[in-house]
């Protein structure tokens, strides 16, 4: 399959890929390194549901992201590491090296008995050994679920017992900014409710005072470095699992997304060097975190199977001052650059100096990804970042795709500020109305959903294929549905809109609101909570509480200070609340069901067009919460 470099060959190979998905997809298959080839390419049943690609193919994805590259590029740089502090030197790993560094973790890891299949649980800052973890998991076939290291223990602890996690690799702390944080009292914290994890292997990276549980907790240096640097590769099946990977739902607990060997590093793979129109020896820097799905396929599974040079970044674009990124860019001459845009609004409100004092000038590829990008912020992006020369590429994807769905092709899809653009090959989206029909014309709204199955799709939720066929496959039934709004233009081109269901996207990242309510709950003065998002100017969207206390508090400054601190321990920092109003009820039907439709236009101040509230149990209410809106 070659790849695309004209608009021509895109709708060429996006008709060929529809029409015949298995051998679109085997072309691209046959690419990798198998210890088996498949016998089937695709078995799929959207209604049970059930997604099979690749059946029968035996492999090991690590093979294809490092040993297959040492033939050629043993020395070449694979990971780039930048750290925190922009004066701690960066570390070049080659594929050599990683190839090493990640066998001595698989080897430790088998000594502490972990098998093929068994979870491991991985907090650990953006550091090369979260790296080296991530890939020593799949090297022997453990299940690894990376969980953010900005979550609390409460959370950290729900994710570990969701799936049952028999290990957790760690540091003794982490460095954000100016800050340290005690990683290690986090888990210690955790594991006190988390009894299927055996050992904790701790890293040192701040080197701050710990306490070390005995028979449980070892320091990774005394377990790691004396490993052999040779580790026989498991053998998986195609479809064994390769991760899980955490995402917020609309109700209750969060999702523990199940995604596979194979159709992963396809499609991964296949996207990386679509999208970005990778050339080999390029530098690819994709800004997020690996706690996050972004992470995972485009700074580790992605580039890595395609051979390329991958930055790791430990710090935050905001220190030592708003000017690290482009600091970055120009110290090691990025040329494709990947980033949320939370971070290019918030980079937009520094002065311009930030910027004119690095050379850009290696730039050629521009991304953005997880939320909306606004117009503004984009031609900020294109006219200062890439200086009206570098494409930018809005991809649209989820934590449940795997990998990116809808975007421009960099060189190749003619652009249209905040549009995602075009299906990637393979990919076949379909808008429906509210009521549940498809809706074939252009220039409509609706709900986005894909009709056909793709490689690198989750195939279950971990533990509840139930919920994962309610949750994505009931609505419309037959179909994927990605809990997305989108419209689709003249020319057939995709623009996002946003969720339409109960998660809101703060800063990239996906809260549920329930989880958010049943936190401030947790106050011993409240009594009941609802939460909806509210445009925000740097974060996209904001969290807006409404809170009903037992006793309405006179000042409540102390108790918003109070809620906040609450939902910062529960879930994290990034759902803290931006705004709580105390209201002395909340607007419910007769049958109690909170109208959130209503609460939803009072936050976004858009309270003319309020809607029928005569339904409601008590109508004044609503004048009432619009009287103290925040
Ligand atoms: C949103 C991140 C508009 C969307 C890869 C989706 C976007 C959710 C875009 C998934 C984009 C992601 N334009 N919205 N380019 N990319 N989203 O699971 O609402 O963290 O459903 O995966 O982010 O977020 P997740």
């Amino acid at each position: 399959m070659s790849i695309i470099s004209s608009f021509e060959e895109y709708k060429q190979q996006y008709q060929q890929s529809i029409e015949n998905p298995e051998e679109f997809w085997s072309q691209i298959a046959d690419t990798f390194v198998w210890r088996k080839k498949y016998d089937s390419v695709l078995k799929w049943d959207f209604n049970k549901p059930e997604v099979k690609w690749f059946e029968g193919g035996k492999l090991n994805i690590v093979e294809n992201c490092i040993d297959r590259h040492l033939v050629n590029k043993a020395r070449q740089t694979a990971i780039i590491w930048e750290s925190n502090f922009a004066d701690e030197p960066s570390r070049h790993i080659t594929y050599q090296e990683l190839f090493e560094s990640v066998n001595q973790v698989a080897n430790m890891l088998r000594q502490q008995g972990i098998k093929k299949g068994d979870r491991v649980c991985i907090y650990l800052p953006m550091i090369p050994q979260l790296a080296f973890a991530v890939l020593a998991c799949a090297r022997i076939g453990a299940v690894h679920s990376v969980v953010f290291a900005g979550f609390s223990s409460g959370s950290l602890a729900d994710r570990i017992n969701d799936s049952g996690c028999r290990l957790i690799l760690t540091s003794d702390g982490a460095y954000r900014a100016d800050k340290t944080l005690d990683l290690k009292s986090i888990v210690d914290e955790a594991l006190l409710k988390c009894p299927t994890v055996e050992k904790a292997i701790i890293y040192q990276r701040t080197k701050g005072k710990v306490t070390m549980k005995p028979n449980r907790d070892l320091w990774w240096h005394e377990v790691v470095g004396f490993q052999s640097k040779a580790c026989e590769a498991e053998e998986m099946d195609a479809e064994d699992i390769l991760f899980i990977l955490y995402t917020s739902g609309s109700t209750g607990k969060p999702k523990g997304m199940v995604h596979t060997c194979a159709g992963y590093m396809v499609y991964t793979n296949y996207t990386f060097k679509t999208v970005f129109q990778y050339q080999p020896n390029q530098l690819f820097w994709c800004t997020a975190d690996i706690g996050w799905i972004t992470g995972h396929s485009y700074i580790l599974y992605g580039p890595l199977s395609a051979g390329a040079t991958t930055i790791l970044f430990e710090g935050v674009p905001s220190w030592p001052d708003m000017g690290r990124f482009w600091h970055v860019i120009e110290k090691h001459k990025v040329n494709i650059f990947y980033t949320a845009p939370t971070a290019i609004r918030s980079l937009e409100q520094a002065p311009l100096s930030f910027v004119n004092n690095y050379d850009l000038s290696s730039l050629q590829v521009l991304g953005s990804v997880g939320e909306p990008i606004n117009v503004e912020a984009w031609h900020w992006y294109d006219e200062n970042i890439g200086r009206k020369n570098c494409p930018i590429v809005d991809t649209w994807w989820q934590t449940e795709t795997g990998g990116i769905m809808i975007s421009p092709i960099a060189n190749v899809t003619p652009l249209k500020p905040a549009f995602a653009t075009l299906p990637m090959p393979g990919i076949q989206p379909a808008v429906m109305s509210e009521k549940g029909a498809e809706i074939i014309e252009n220039n409509v709204e609706g709900r986005l959903t894909i009709k056909f199955p793709w490689p690198s799709m989750a195939r279950t939720i971990y533990g509840d294929h139930q919920r994962f066929r309610d949750t994505y496959f009931s609505t419309f039934p037959g179909m994927y549905f990605t809990g997305d709004g989108c419209k689709r233009d003249e020319d057939g081109y995709y623009r996002i809109t946003g969720r339409v269901d109960d998660i809101i996207i703060v800063s990239g990242h996906n809260l549920g609101t329930a989880e958010i309510e049943s936190a401030i709950d947790e106050h011993s003065s409240v009594c009941e909570t609802a939460v909806v998002g509210f445009p925000h100017t740097i974060k996209g969207q904001g969290v807006y509480a409404f809170v009903i206390c037992y006793e309405m508090p006179k000042e409540g400054e102390t108790l918003r200070q109070e809620i906040r601190e609450i939902v910062s321990k529960i879930i994290g920092p990034i759902a803290k609340p931006d705004k709580i109003q105390f209201v002395r009820g909340l607007p419910k039907t007769r049958s109690g069901k909170i109208m959130r439709r209503i609460l939803r236009k009072i936050a976004e101040g858009e309270v003319s067009s309020l809607g029928d509230t005569t339904t409601l149990l008590d109508p004044a209410i609503v004048e009432e919460i619009k009287a103290g809106a925040l």
